[in-house]
């Protein structure tokens, strides 16, 4: 090799004949301003120097290109058509250019290769246009030049999934030129030696015509209607589909103006900035405050679950899903084989629809060992305990496992709503214990939120954050509190959903409100589903620890039901009736909340319109998320918008509560909170605004942007989480003690 051509992200080296290219700007080598600035500094090199007669460019580090930077899509005056340029000199070149792909070549990554004359992917190479993803279309050219190099409907295909190819399917489908072995530079050079010595002339895409061999004359206006109806709320679709339909049937250089045109729209769409605004916050909430860089997770190889119930048999799922040897423990016979038969069911339903092969059930089997024997749990590196909520009953298995654990091994309760640090304690081995809340079902849901006492060891952290990860989930730390995150924040929505059922509305249009809001399921669907017993017995739990309002009406509704027997889908009826499993309306739940309503002395009302629906629903959610920060039960406003957007159907392109109530505007929801407590009366506090939420709406700033203080200077550098032992009264509850009744419902 010869000198580098200079220092930066991207650096040109002269090897004979050949200019080598390399990109080198960690940790997925995105194109941010100065790799952009240093890509079109070497391009120009290359082109001043005729000595060389080929240009081979490459990726140090774990991945070739993995996009635009979208930390700068935001930066003032962003715009694609400076990068465009360089990659219109590359594909012009009369010399030589070819990519060499490793790791993921994905969106602005793809589309530099694309520009280039060959492209040579090493095994596990994976390439694909995921713009869609954070609300965008491929801004690169990469939706005219895909379609040219695969045909229209593959490449429409993974433009509007965002899905990735790996390399030999990119091979197949002319999206790479060609495979090879070993390392991106000397293979690249190989590869491009041999195209040299065999004089292949420059192959440029943009020159040849996207194919639409087979397609329906109807297939572009199709797909749009499609596009406009399924994916709605994606402005993007639509977009990708005009541009895709401009790539095969229009020159390229309009189809290059269009695909500028959308980009440009597209970029600044509400829909885009939350989800670049989710894509970011996800990454964030992988850095545990206070856990030092670089720490090492604690060795985890086989795995325990306690209970084979609905959570356990599913936490058991997940983990042998990731290939995780798992222990699973019942109390009595006929619960183990109960919960083995159901976890052979859902594999064998999954084969029976072409999701698994049937070498993976029994591989996933295999993993699943069931047993009554406790004693079984001693060698695992990790145990979750998934026990029903039953504080006394946890206590007693926490214990337990503390007795006959593994020094090291890591005791986790699946709890979703009680006081982690008392079950810290009994495990007598607080240091190693954390809560691991899977949203349900647990194997298939994205979000564990990891609950940290104010004695887990960091490292604990650490290997909790790497098993959701490999677990395929997304994880959010938080501290202790009543329902954590997710159903504290639902409390708040249910306890609201309640009341306004009482007040006479019913649960279809309650649900209907909701879902327009965009939310996957409304409130009282969402209970059914989960079962009206489980929300029961969290509230009628939760009152014996002391933490309920002195408030008779408080969540009603869901604990009639179960004193009635309504359990929602399990029982085949509850909000709704489930005659052969649909649900559809049922005048009795109706009759029953309107009763519940007289009896609490709450007045039945037929002037509630949609908007009041939604503000007495959301700005709770909202309030509770700044308390939720004020605490610090959770770190960071993204943290909240993840949990809600991962585990609680919350809208991604609304960006999740706390990044929507931004767009709202935090003086209107705080003049709405006030304006609901006169209304409804507020002798209980439910609507006393978060000073966190009055501050920020009389400064005009957002909540999005609020940072936790730092600690004070000397303080312990893993900060402990607000723990029941050091939470100030009030806080973490749902309602801060008793308070002189002002009015009445
Ligand atoms: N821009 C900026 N940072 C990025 C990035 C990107 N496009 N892609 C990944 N990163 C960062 C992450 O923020 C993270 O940073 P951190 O370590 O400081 O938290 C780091 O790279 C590693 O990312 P992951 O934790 O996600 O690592 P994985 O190994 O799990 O996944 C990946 C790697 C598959 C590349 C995944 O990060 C990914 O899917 N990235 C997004 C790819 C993408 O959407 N590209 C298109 C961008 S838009 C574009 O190119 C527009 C163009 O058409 C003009």
């Amino acid at each position: 090799m010869s000198h580098a051509a200079s220092m930066g992200p991207v650096t040109l080296v002269r090897h004979g004949r050949i200019g080598l290219l390399c990109i080198d700007h960690p940790p997925v080598n995105a194109l941010s301003v100065a790799t952009v600035a240093g890509l079109d500094a070497k391009v120009a090199a290359f082109e001043a120097d005729p000595a060389l007669d080929g240009l081979l460019i490459w990726c140090a580090g774990r991945t070739f290109v993995a996009g635009g930077d979208i930390a700068q899509f935001d930066a003032p005056g962003f715009d694609a058509a400076p990068y465009n340029r360089i990659l219109a000199r590359i594909e012009a070149s009369e010399r030589l250019v070819v990519a060499a792909l490793h790791g993921t070549a994905l969106g602005g990554g793809l589309e530099l290769a694309l520009a280039c004359h060959y492209r040579l992917a090493l095994p596990g190479a994976r390439v694909g246009l995921p713009e869609i993803r954070l609300g965008l279309l491929p801004g690169a050219l990469g939706s005219q030049r895909l379609p040219r190099a695969c045909g229209a409907a593959l490449a429409l295909d993974l433009m509007l999934s965002g899905r990735m190819l790996d390399a030999e399917a990119a091979l197949r489908a002319g999206i790479v030129d060609a495979l090879a072995t070993g390392e991106p530079l000397a293979a690249g050079l190989n590869y491009l030696e041999d195209l040299l010595d065999r004089r292949a002339p420059p192959r440029r895409l943009s020159a040849l015509p996207a194919s639409t061999a087979g397609l329906p004359a109807d297939f572009f206006s199709q797909a749009l209607l499609r596009a406009r109806q399924e994916q709605a709320r994606y402005p993007a679709a639509a977009a990708i589909v005009r541009a895709v339909e401009a790539a095969a049937t229009r020159p390229f250089a309009e189809g290059e103006a269009l695909e500028a045109a959308l980009l440009a729209s597209c970029v600044v769409s509400p829909e885009s900035r939350a989800l670049r605004h989710l894509f970011l916050a996800e990454r964030q909430a992988a850095r545990v405050p206070g856990v030092p860089a670089g720490l090492l997770p604690r060795v985890l190889h086989t795995a325990g679950v306690v209970g084979a119930g609905t959570m356990g048999r599913r936490i058991a799922m997940s983990l042998a899903d990731a290939g995780m040897p798992v222990t699973l423990v019942e109390a009595s016979g006929a619960a183990l084989a109960k919960g083995l038969a159901s976890v052979r069911a859902r594999y064998e339903a999954d084969a029976a629809a072409g999701r698994l092969r049937p070498e993976q059930v029994a591989r996933r089997m295999g993993l699943i060992a069931g047993t009554l024997d406790y004693e079984a749990l001693a060698g695992c590196e990790l145990v979750i305990e998934a026990v029903v909520e039953d504080m006394a009953l946890k206590q007693q298995v926490c214990g337990r496992l503390g007795r006959l654990c593994k020094p090291g091994a890591i005791i986790a309760t699946n709890t979703s709503t009680l006081d982690v640090e008392v079950l810290a304690e009994a495990s007598g081995r607080p240091a190693d214990f954390a809560g691991l809340h899977f949203r349900n079902p647990a194997n298939g849901g994205r979000l564990i939120e990891v609950v940290r006492g104010s004695a887990t060891a960091p490292d604990v952290l650490v290997t909790a954050m790497q098993l959701a990860r490999r677990l395929g989930k997304v994880a959010v730390v938080c501290g202790v509190c009543f329902g954590f995150i997710g159903n504290r924040m639902a409390e708040a929505y249910l306890r609201e959903s309640e009341f306004l059922l009482m007040e006479g509305v019913s649960p279809v249009r309650l649900d209907a409100v909701m879902e327009a809001c965009g939310m996957a399921m409304g409130p009282c669907r969402m209970l059914d589903v989960a079962g009206i017993d489980v929300s029961a017995k969290i509230v009628l739990e939760y009152g014996k620890a002391g933490g309920l309002p002195p408030d008779p009406a408080y969540r009603a509704v869901v604990r009639t039901l179960f004193r009635l027997g309504r359990l929602g889908c399990k029982s085949g009826a509850g909000l709704y009736r489930y005659p052969g499993g649909a649900a559809v309306a049922d005048p009795e739940a109706e009759r029953i909340c309107r009763a519940l309503g007289r009896a609490h002395g709450i007045a039945r009302r037929t002037d509630i319109s949609d908007a009041e629906i939604a503000e007495r629903l959301l700005y709770p959610l909202v309030n509770e998320a700044a308390k939720l920060l004020e605490e610090g039960v959770a770190s960071r406003p993204g943290d909240i918008d993840m949990v809600w957007t991962a585990g609680y159907g919350y809208p991604d392109y609304l960006g999740g509560p706390v990044w929507q109530a931004d767009s709202i505007g935090l003086a209107r929801i705080v003049a709405g909170l006030e304006r609901y407590a006169r209304l409804r009366g507020n002798p209980y506090d439910y609507w006393d605004v978060s000073p966190l939420l009055a501050t920020l709406a009389r400064g005009g700033q957002r909540l999005s942007d609020w940072v936790a203080p730092r600690p004070e200077a000397g303080a312990a550098p893993i900060p402990s989480a607000p723990g029941s032992a050091a939470r100030p009264a009030g806080q973490g509850r749902i309602h801060p003690g008793p308070k002189p009744p002002q009015s009445v419902h």
